[in-house]
């Protein structure tokens, strides 16, 4: 009989949580006790997919059957635990590749069952806001995030651990999508944002590329102009046989999608009054972010809480802090669990009704 829920503790001190994460290219696991981590792996097919510029569904979900078990047992056996020893399990069924996801719910079902321990389903972008959690063992909302991943570019407001505000996101591409658009143009390899990273560190920022909704467009972003005005730039340049340096179009285009990104993000902590300013996704792994972002919250006196670059990028740890939100909230999934691939902003942060406030002592 599966009943993992009888006589579970919501307030028990540290609760032990797997986190399982196989949402796009990266099979994931992870655990934590309490916000503290204790292991965490990843099997990635990246390089597989650098090969056809970018990730082909069925490679993905191929890699994960193949890894998941593996990846798994190396997180428990690393983080120096047994199973009996695992409060709950909690896995990202949506947002990503249907395929890629229902590999890990699959998962993380059988094991849940196979061991009677509860199941928490995570939403792949709330783990991104939960990596903060890892990070500042301390940090409780209200803070504001910015979130800059591959489908995703927001600033929002985390009221309370399950009340959040959208106060802007992107009107098309999202940052983490530019970088890998423009990486293209420029011959460079997938994944694009750190090789965008990487050939700008050799250039200066001198090509002069659009204002970005900078100064406007309240807390709301474009990227799709910037994307253009790079593809005319080299296009340009193509035509009329002229050279030009990669290095400085990938430092222009950095300096243009990251600017805004730090403006706004500082600019909706002050008028929201907040002392954290948080940030995730993968382009919160870029160094002149990063760097840019500590600059800005330093002199306007807000306090960064900037998680390490592996916890920008997907990975479980995020997807057991997050699952530990859920826990202590009473939000539990069961054996009817499915994968998602598209969930929209606004639905990813609604506030799911806490079954602890109907049923005390679940
Ligand atoms: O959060 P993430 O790993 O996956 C999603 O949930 O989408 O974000 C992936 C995105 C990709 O577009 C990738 O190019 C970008 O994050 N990214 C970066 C860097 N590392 C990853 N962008 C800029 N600089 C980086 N160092
Ligand atoms: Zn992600």
């Amino acid at each position: 009989m599966y009943e993992p829920l009888k006589g579970i503790d919501l307030n028990k001190a540290e609760p032990i949580i797997l986190g399982i994460e196989t949402s796009c290219d990266e099979t994931a696991a992870a655990v934590i006790r309490g916000r503290k981590i204790l292991s965490d792996e990843i099997a990635s097919s990246a390089d597989i997919q650098a090969l056809y510029g970018g990730v082909v569904p069925e490679i993905a979900s191929r890699a994960h059957t193949d890894a998941v078990a593996e990846v798994v047992q190396r997180a428990i056996k690393n983080a120096g635990i047994t199973h009996a020893d695992i409060d709950a399990v909690a896995v990202t069924y949506g947002a990503g590749l249907l395929g890629a996801l229902l590999v890990g719910v699959s998962f993380a079902k059988a094991f849940a069952y196979a061991l009677n321990k509860p199941l928490i389903a995570v939403n792949h972008i709330r783990g991104h806001l939960a990596a903060a959690y890892l990070d500042c063992q301390t940090l409780q909302p209200p803070f504001v995030t910015l979130l800059a991943s591959g489908g995703h570019t927001a600033v929002l407001y985390t009221k309370t651990q399950s009340e959040f505000e959208i106060l802007g996101a992107t009107l098309d591409d999202a940052a983490g999508e530019a970088f890998d658009k423009v990486a293209r143009v420029l011959g460079l390899k997938y994944p694009g944002g750190p090789n965008i990273e990487r050939c700008a560190k050799e250039g200066t920022a001198c090509v002069e590329m659009p204002k970005m909704l900078k100064g406007g467009g309240g807390y709301n972003f474009s990227y799709s102009g910037l994307k253009t005005a790079v593809i005319n730039y080299c296009h340009t340049k193509e035509q009329k046989g002229e050279e030009y340096s990669k290095a400085d179009v990938a430092a222009s285009f950095q300096h243009a999608a990251v600017d805004v990104l730090v403006e706004k993000t500082v600019a909706a902590a002050l008028e929201k009054g907040v002392t954290f300013v948080t940030a995730g996704g993968g382009v919160a792994a870029n160094t002149y972010l990063r760097e840019s972002l500590k600059a800005a919250c330093d002199k306007n006196g807000l306090q960064l809480v900037l998680p390490e670059k592996r916890y920008c990028t997907d990975n479980a740890a995020m997807i057991a802090s997050e699952g530990l939100v859920q826990y202590r909230l009473g939000n539990f999934a069961d054996m009817t669990l499915n994968a998602k691939a598209s969930i929209p902003l606004a639905a990813t942060l609604e506030t799911v009704q806490s079954r602890r406030a109907n049923s005390e002592g679940v």
